[in-house]
């Protein structure tokens, strides 16, 4: 199907891990930090084995990416209460991080975003089935003074909660994988 502007269906995504043959320079976005990383940092860290980047191509173009990562929860307030009740009284929890996600500019609001966080839900639940526990997806989010509504409410809208608020910079933000969605 050729590129318009409607919802993207997964079956028109093709997704593959990023390595030195992809071309990554046409990348676009109003996130400038965020285009950096991926042109500059995102094959590194793979090779330091820090994260893994996950390529999105729609229509034979890079429309978007996703690179993910091990992290853990420190359990404080009202979480560690949570956890207390159901006896569990570790002081951290595992986590998979989405380290950063990035929609092109020409892709913006088709439902790439989403579906790239339903992927990153995806990888976290076949990792507890099969390889190591895994309770939570964490990420920091953006905030953008320019944008009304910024990458904050994109996640809240996902079910995302807000870890830690915080007046400047990133927001760090969870979901628990057990918790009904
Ligand atoms: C934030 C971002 C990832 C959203 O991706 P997207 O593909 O445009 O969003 P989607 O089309 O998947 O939208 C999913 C839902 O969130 C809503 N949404 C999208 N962007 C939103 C935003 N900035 N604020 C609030 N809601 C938003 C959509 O309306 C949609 O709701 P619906 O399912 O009810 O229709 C994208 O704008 C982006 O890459 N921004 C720059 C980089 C960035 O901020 N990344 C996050 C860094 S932590």
């Amino acid at each position: 199907m050729a590129s318009g502007t409607g919802k993207v269906e997964p079956s028109e995504i093709t997704i593959e891990k990023l390595d030195d043959k992809h071309d990554i320079s046409s990348f676009q976005s109003y996130e400038k930090e965020l285009v950096d990383f991926l042109v500059e940092d995102a094959l590194n860290n793979q090779r330091q084995k820090l994260s893994v980047t996950f390529l999105w191509f729609y229509d034979n173009k890079l429309a978007s990416y996703v690179t993910l990562l091990n992290d853990k929860i420190n359990l404080e307030g009202d979480l560690k209460a949570f956890f207390r009740e159901k006896d569990i009284h570790y002081k951290s929890l595992p986590a998979l991080k989405i380290g950063r996600l990035c929609v092109h500019d020409n892709f913006q609001r088709r439902g790439l975003g989403k579906l790239m966080v339903l992927f990153a839900i995806t990888q976290a639940n076949e990792i507890c089935e099969r390889r190591s526990g895994c309770r939570f997806i964490t990420l920091d989010a953006k905030r953008n003074e320019k944008r009304e509504l910024d990458s904050i409410h994109f996640y809240k809208k996902l079910g995302f909660k807000i870890l830690k608020e915080r007046r400047k910079g990133t927001t760090p933000m969870y979901l628990d994988l057990k918790a009904p969605q």
